[in-house]
């Protein structure tokens, strides 16, 4: 894990990650990881007190977060006339500099203040009115790097926040938009972090598509930092120092574990999506680390006592595809009922999964989304491995 430095402390701030709904408790994890605690908020939304230099590193690490949000101010906010006001007061001249395109974003749940375009062109008002005030200017060119304000109004309170992190923290880089809807790489990642999947065991998707749930396990295993390949949107910005930056990015590449063997296998059905995983994996840096091969779930064959499945089989969202999957359920029903090492780890929007994979009942089970999609995570726990393996 990340060495936890901080430059200078005098630079508090607050910041808030977001996540998917059902991932807050493994976000909390992975940020006491990285030396964070003191954490607040609910819903999505995980609030904590740090330093502004800390935000390269939180940016870098986070595996099954969305984004990092810097808290710039909260308040009540039951009309527009308070909106303004309170959002008039913040600092904004020190974070956004003059030639910054402002984009705004609101969100309002369950508040008085209910149209986000309104919300959204009176909380702009009120900072391009501050920043024309304190930086002295006459207009602002909008000419220069994108800044992403948030006005979420929850419940008549507005938290106000400037976007650190840019396009979506599950945007690692290393995926090429192949047109198809594959997990997102951070519900991947927390998919693996709620197994107790070790670089020691062998994993295994047999359904694997485009590789992400590998993928992020071997990154995982390899103490890569997902963020290393891509660049933030507070990269720019003055208050974060370019050192702090180097800093972390440096400090990522030297904690790669290089050393030892990882067993790690997918296969699917389909070819194309075969040379998608291949081609994803390397481009991750674990092409290496990973053995994929072109294979049907009937033709699979398991002679390891034990092991672990990270699985998202196809969803079956629409009713006609429902009696295509059952088939799937059975063939992996079939293959891990008397396989006791074997944990299983299924994520499907289907329901009707556990009636179908008998072993047991699922020693857990977890709702999540994959985007917009419900979905459930069955885990069906294996017999610790022996120490001899
Ligand atoms: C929901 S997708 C998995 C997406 C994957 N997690 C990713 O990140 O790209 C389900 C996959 O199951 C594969 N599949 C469907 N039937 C299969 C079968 N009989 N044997 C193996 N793979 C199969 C599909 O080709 C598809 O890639």
């Amino acid at each position: 894990m990340c060495p936890n430095r901080t430059f200078d402390e005098t630079s508090a701030v607050r910041l808030i990650v977001t996540c998917a709904f059902g991932l807050e408790a493994v976000v909390k994890r992975e940020l006491q990881a990285l030396g964070f605690s003191g954490f607040s908020g609910a819903d999505g939304r995980i609030e904590f007190p740090a330093s502004v230099n800390d935000i390269p590193r939180i940016n870098l690490w986070l595996r099954a977060a969305d984004r990092v949000l810097l808290k710039l101010a909260e308040f009540p906010a039951a009309d527009f006339d308070q909106l303004f006001d309170n959002t008039n007061r913040i600092p904004w001249e020190n974070w956004i500099p003059r030639e910054a395109r402002i984009t705004v974003l609101a969100k309002c749940v369950r508040s008085q203040l209910a149209s986000e375009r309104s919300c959204q062109s009176i909380t702009k008002k009120a900072v391009v009115n501050r920043l024309l005030d304190h930086l002295r200017v006459r207009d602002l060119p909008e000419t220069g790097e994108e800044y992403t304000i948030q006005a979420s109004i929850i419940k008549d309170v507005a938290q106000i926040t400037l976007d650190t992190t840019g396009p979506g923290l599950h945007k690692r880089g290393y995926r090429k938009d192949t047109g198809e809807a594959p997990l997102r790489e951070n519900l991947a990642a927390a998919l693996v972090l709620l197994s107790f999947y070790r670089p020691e065991r062998l994993l295994l998707d047999p359904m694997c598509g485009s590789g992400t749930i590998l993928i992020e396990a071997a990154m995982l295993a390899r103490n890569i930092a997902p963020g290393l390949k891509r660049s933030f949107a507070s990269e720019s910005w003055a208050k974060v120092p370019a050192e702090a930056w180097e800093e972390a990015r440096a400090s990522a590449r030297q904690a790669i574990i290089k050393e030892g063997e990882l067993s790690i296998q997918g296969s699917d059905i389909d070819p194309a999506r075969i040379e998608d995983a291949k081609a994803n994996a390397r481009r991750a840096g674990v092409g290496e680390d990973i053995t994929f091969e072109v294979k049907d779930l009937k033709d699979l064959w398991i002679d390891k006592p034990s092991g672990i499945v990270i699985s998202n089989p196809p969803y079956g969202i629409h009713v006609g595809s429902l009696k295509e999957l059952t088939p799937l359920y059975v063939l992996l029903h079939k293959m891990f009922k008397n396989k006791d090492g074997w944990s299983l780890y299924i994520l499907t929007a289907d329901q009707r999964f556990p009636d179908f994979f008998k072993r047991a009942r699922p020693d857990k089970v977890r709702k999540l989304f994959n985007g917009p999609i419900e979905a459930h995570y069955y885990q069906y726990y294996g017999k610790p491995p022996s120490p001899r393996g």
